[in-house]
């Protein structure tokens, strides 16, 4: 029995991600744990979104070279792999500079992880992959996948041909590609069949999705998620994250009339100002954007939104980031996240003239926060006294009392609910707290959903 500690930062592919890769150890031997210490094998799978994110690889990298010489001393061995987005956009770069590293796979290549290892262990040096070959991936993932929790991730589309100027996705990810519908539809079953209830699917820009139909011919993403409704024992389906410009009549339509389709929709806008948006490359205008906004919200009122926004793009001036608080004041937003810009190296935008000032980029990024904090806080209040069926997903820190998601994926914590994990009850919003809401039973305890 090998010990395998997989660490996840970044976006939730990556969490898909790390968790195909412990499937593909499995055979090997290798069985989850929870911390590095004492780890056989260690794998930091990685994003490099932001700079900030990249940093902490090292600084990771620089403690786990202390247990692996730790280890080595009692003449036992510690493998370290990097995957992820680092892993691609640096490659060799990250051997050279911390020699500890055994293993560097892009995250289109993590399927050789398996022969990697084996080279490593007939002592022929660090091994490297960073190839882009997406079909070959998902076609070598083991079928067997290990539960993930009532709550699953499933890749249906990777990569992203857009190229916004302040993004590295397109680089680290390489060209857009779409699962074949059968493909995603098998992968599905089966995490209904060990437990799930609810799958998102995940693309860097999912709502792009041209996967392959049984016939051959293209099929959207709102035709997928229509084929997907029909698995019993699945009760729920989200996808994240879409582009506004892909936001189509026929998955708009989706919101209005597929019950399994959650009313929440995670459409990041960036900026509120065109001069900006324009500059970022993304193909639309904060019009575009609004009315896109009531569009979505006709077909189905209930539906919230999130999103996500960047303050600080190069040019950016006191009026454009006006805009961009104007536009997260009128959507009204049930959620976001907002970051300062990073000039990622390699990107149009790390190249543009006129970069502002971090003490001007945390100023804005304060004044933003407080905005959508407001908008959130207001949405949460709204839902107090309301009547909301929550998915019972993990046990809570209290005696007999379990958290769940609401339709919003808000987290709600319920007492006398810990024998509901794995179910859907309705349950009255009895008060918010600062990042989650208290439930309790409304009258009647009937099940909406159960096994
Ligand atoms: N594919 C998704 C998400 C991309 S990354 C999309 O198209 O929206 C998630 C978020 O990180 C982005 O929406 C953006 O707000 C932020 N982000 C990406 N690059 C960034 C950068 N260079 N600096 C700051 N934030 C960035
Ligand atoms: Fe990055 Fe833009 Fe592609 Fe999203 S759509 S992954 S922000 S390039
Ligand atoms: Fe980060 Fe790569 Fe995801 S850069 S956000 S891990 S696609």
């Amino acid at each position: 029995m090998k010990r395998l500690f997989i660490k996840t930062y970044g976006c939730q592919m990556n969490v898909y991600d790390s968790a195909r890769m412990a499937d593909l150890l499995a055979p090997l031997g290798y069985t989850n744990a929870d911390a590095p210490e004492g780890a056989d094998m260690v794998i930091l799978n990685t994003c490099h979104i932001r700079e900030k994110a990249t940093e902490k690889l090292y600084s990771d990298l620089g403690r786990l070279r202390g247990l692996k010489r730790a280890k080595a001393a009692r003449g036992e061995r510690m493998l370290i792999a990097v995957a992820g987005c680092v892993a691609q956009a640096e490659g060799a770069e990250i051997i050279a500079r911390e020699s500890s590293v055994d293993v560097v796979v892009g995250p289109q290549s993590y399927h050789r992880l398996p022969e990697m290892i084996a080279r490593v262990a007939r002592g022929a040096g660090a091994a490297l992959e960073t190839d882009f070959a997406a079909l070959d991936k998902f076609d070598a993932l083991p079928e067997e996948a290990a539960l993930q929790g009532v709550s699953a991730f499933l890749t249906v589309q990777e990569g992203c041909d857009k190229f916004c100027t302040f993004c590295v996705v397109p680089y680290t990810r390489g060209a857009e590609f779409s699962r074949p519908v059968a493909d995603i539809e098998r992968e599905a079953r089966r995490l209904v069949d060990a437990g799930a209830r609810e799958i998102t699917l995940l693309g860097q820009n999912v709502n792009a999705y041209r996967g392959a139909g049984p016939g051959g011919e293209a099929w959207g993403l709102a035709r997928l998620i229509r084929r997907l409704a029909r698995i019993d024992g699945l009760w729920r389906l989200r996808y994240t994250t879409s582009h506004p410009r892909d936001m189509s009549d026929d998955l708009i339509a989706a919101h209005a009339d597929e019950p399994k389709l959650m009313p929440y929709l995670h459409l990041p806008v960036q900026s509120g100002s065109d001069r900006i948006l324009e500059a970022m490359n993304r193909g639309h205008t904060a019009d575009d954007y609004r009315r896109l906004v009531e569009r979505v919200r006709a077909a189905n009122p209930a539906l919230a939104l999130s999103s996500d926004f960047i303050v600080g793009f190069p040019g950016e001036t006191d009026a454009d980031f006006a805009g961009t608080l104007n536009l997260a004041r009128d959507v009204g937003y049930a959620q976001a996240f907002s970051f300062k810009y990073s000039p990622r190296p390699g990107t149009p935008g790390a190249a543009m003239a006129k970069h502002v000032p971090d003490a001007v980029k945390r100023e804005r990024l304060t004044r933003l926060q407080a905005v959508l904090g407001e908008s959130q806080a207001r949405f949460n209040r709204s839902c107090v006294a309301t009547t909301m069926p929550v998915l019972f997903d993990r046990p809570g820190t209290k005696r007999d009392q379990a958290v769940g998601r609401s339709p919003y994926l808000q987290p709600v914590h319920v007492e006398g609910a810990l024998e509901m994990i794995g179910e859907i009850h309705d349950v009255r919003i009895a008060e918010v707290h600062s990042n989650s809401l208290k439930g309790e039973f409304a009258s009647t305890r009937e099940k909406v959903f159960a096994n």
